[in-house]
């Protein structure tokens, strides 16, 4: 059974990661129709940033300042939400960061933050959030076309991503009867501040060879994101070079998917 397809007006949403990027934009499009928005994230000014840009929409504005890669920060979170007695109907699970470079040379601490918010903070502030929602409801996870294969150079931000897809997929099918709607996104390259917070201290980088032709803006990525939820669609690809790229990525043959990843990580 698919969910109708969450209704996005007069909503009241939570969106994780808005003081930014992907996670801004999704403020900047829900505001002219929801009721509510809480935008989450660490950096306090960029949040009141975004929450001014959209005072002119009828939408209650709430920022929340929490540190989602930690325990305390999730629960500071919910204790928000309880203490404002905020209901939310629709969860966008969007924080996420990645690494460039190997893995054995990767710091241990941003290699636990990735998990962290990645993996822990959307799958347990679901978990606590759920039970809060009100129905209809929605939940917005936002995954990548890295779900779709192993990436050398990128490989704990690549399974933590397999990780969103395959949860978001599977609480579709479990939450559909209860007229809950799980929508996972997977955005190709977009530009943000995801690549800066990528990048390693000492400069280390990633190949971005052909990211050129799959590239869309922010904008594009969130519309075509609200578009799947409306409709009730529990995975989309937003572009149309991203969504041949994972066709082509899933039913490529393992062997022959490891040749290239080999071809190409040897190229560096
Ligand atoms: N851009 C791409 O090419 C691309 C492609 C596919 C998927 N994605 C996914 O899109 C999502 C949004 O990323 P973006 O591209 O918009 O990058 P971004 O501009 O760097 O935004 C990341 C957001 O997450 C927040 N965040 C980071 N660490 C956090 C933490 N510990 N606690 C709370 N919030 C935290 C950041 O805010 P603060 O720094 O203020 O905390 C920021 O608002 C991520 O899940 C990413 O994996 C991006």
């Amino acid at each position: 059974m698919m969910a109708n397809g969450f209704p996005l007006k007069n909503c009241r949403a939570v969106i994780t990661g808005a003081s930014s990027g992907l996670g801004a934009e999704f403020a900047r499009q829900l505001a002219p129709q929801a009721a509510s928005l809480v935008l989450v994230a660490r950096r306090a000014d960029a949040l009141e940033a975004v929450k001014h840009e959209l005072s002119g929409f009828p939408a209650e504005i709430f920022c929340c300042v929490a540190d989602l890669a930690t325990d305390a920060g999730r629960n500071s979170l919910l204790a928000f939400l309880d203490g404002h007695d905020l209901k939310p109907n629709l969860l966008i699970n969007n924080a996420g960061m990645g690494d460039y470079g190997s893995f054995t040379s990767s710091t241990a601490e941003k290699t636990r933050t990735q998990i962290e918010l990645n993996i822990t903070a959307l799958t347990m502030l679901t978990h606590a959030v759920l039970p809060r929602m009100e129905r209809p409801g929605g939940v917005l996870n936002v995954s990548s076309l890295a779900s779709t294969l192993p990436m050398p150079d990128l490989a704990v931000y690549a399974a933590s991503k397999a990780y969103v897809t395959s949860f978001s997929e599977s609480l579709a099918v479990e939450l559909a009867p209860q007229n809950i709607t799980v929508t996972c996104v997977c955005p190709g390259p977009t530009p943000t501040n995801f690549s800066k917070t990528a990048k390693r201290e000492d400069g280390t980088d990633t190949n971005r060879e052909g990211q050129g032709l799959l590239r869309i803006p922010p904008q594009r990525v969130v519309a075509v994101a609200l578009a799947a939820l409306q409709r009730g669609c529990p995975c989309v690809f937003p572009g149309a070079g991203v969504a041949i790229a994972a066709r082509l990525f899933r039913v490529m043959p393992r062997g022959l998917m490891r040749a290239l990843l080999r071809w190409r990580h040897g190229k560096e």
